[in-house]
């Protein structure tokens, strides 16, 4: 199983959009997934028009103090689109979760990981929403993953974020915690063509970050789908957006054969 987490330090970028509509190709590709909702806003879990049953979600599972702790299959919800399992979140399980796992150090960061490992081989590809975060739950998905697309708006502030996070990234890559860790790349996502667009780009290639040709246009019917409890991708498939997002899916597979055939220094 390789895991992927769409990233960034700031919130509203798209996210958690990316990762509804990642998870949803990848499936009806014809891969095994698993979708991971490791934000404690659960909005994954609503993109896929899921709730987590109380007592059993993700944060159920990363808290030691939860007793007995469920086991995966009691908490996984199956087939919530063509070929994608779910790990659903809940605000308050995930909340008290990322209090446990910040008193317990080393061991707390590699919970997700270590959970993922025992079911790696159930699946071909796995994808994480995390919370905006460079700390805590953040860290912890670093941790788990193998490969980062960081998500980001071409705007002057979202670049900032980007190159915060994407250090963050290679402070994990370069630690023990996960020398295995890449970032794949930078996924432009609501972009309204123009100057700023393509300054943003040219800025993030100066500073040495992949940036993937295939950008995701702003677009009404991504956040309109989303509501519905389906993903964009699936929900317009014969439109414009959703042949965008497999085209983004496409991009991001080819970039994965390369940076494994090839491996290099994350960023
Ligand atoms: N390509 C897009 N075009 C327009 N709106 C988008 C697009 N992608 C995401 N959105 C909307 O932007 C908002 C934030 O997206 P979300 O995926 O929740 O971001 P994050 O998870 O990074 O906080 C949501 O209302 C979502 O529907
Ligand atoms: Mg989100």
């Amino acid at each position: 199983m390789y895991v992927v987490t769409p990233g960034q330090q700031k919130g509203g970028v798209g996210k958690t959009t990316v990762t509804a509509n990642l998870a949803a190709i990848s499936g009806e590709f014809g891969l095994k997934v698993l979708a991971v909702d490791l934000d404690p806003q659960s909005h994954l879990t609503l993109s896929f028009g899921q709730q987590a049953r109380k007592g059993y979600s993700l944060g159920d599972l990363l808290n030691s103090q939860v007793n007995p702790t469920p086991t995966f299959d009691e908490v996984v919800i199956r087939d919530v689109a063509p070929g994608v399992d779910l790990l659903p979140g809940d605000e308050r399980a995930l909340e008290l979760a990322e209090n446990d796992i910040d008193n317990d150090k080393i061991g707390g960061l590699l919970r997700l990981r270590t959970l993922l490992e025992s079911v790696g081989e159930r699946y071909q590809l796995c994808f994480i929403d995390t919370p905006p975060k460079i700390e805590g739950l953040g860290v912890v998905a670093m941790v788990a993953s193998d490969g980062i697309v960081i998500v980001s708006e071409p705007q002057t502030l979202s670049f900032a974020s980007t190159k915060v996070y994407a250090a963050k990234v290679a402070q994990v890559a370069n630690s023990p915690l996960n020398p295995n860790l890449r970032i794949l790349g930078v996924l432009l996502n609501k972009v309204v063509e123009g100057e700023e667009s393509q300054f943003i780009t040219g800025l993030l290639r100066e500073s040495g970050l992949h940036v993937f040709e295939q950008s995701i246009p702003a677009s009404r019917l991504a956040s309109k789908a989303a509501a519905g409890g389906i993903p964009a991708a699936l929900a317009n498939r014969n439109y414009g957006i959703g042949k965008t997002y497999r085209a983004v899916a496409d991009e991001i597979s080819d970039r994965l054969t390369e940076v494994l055939t090839a491996p290099e220094m994350a960023g």
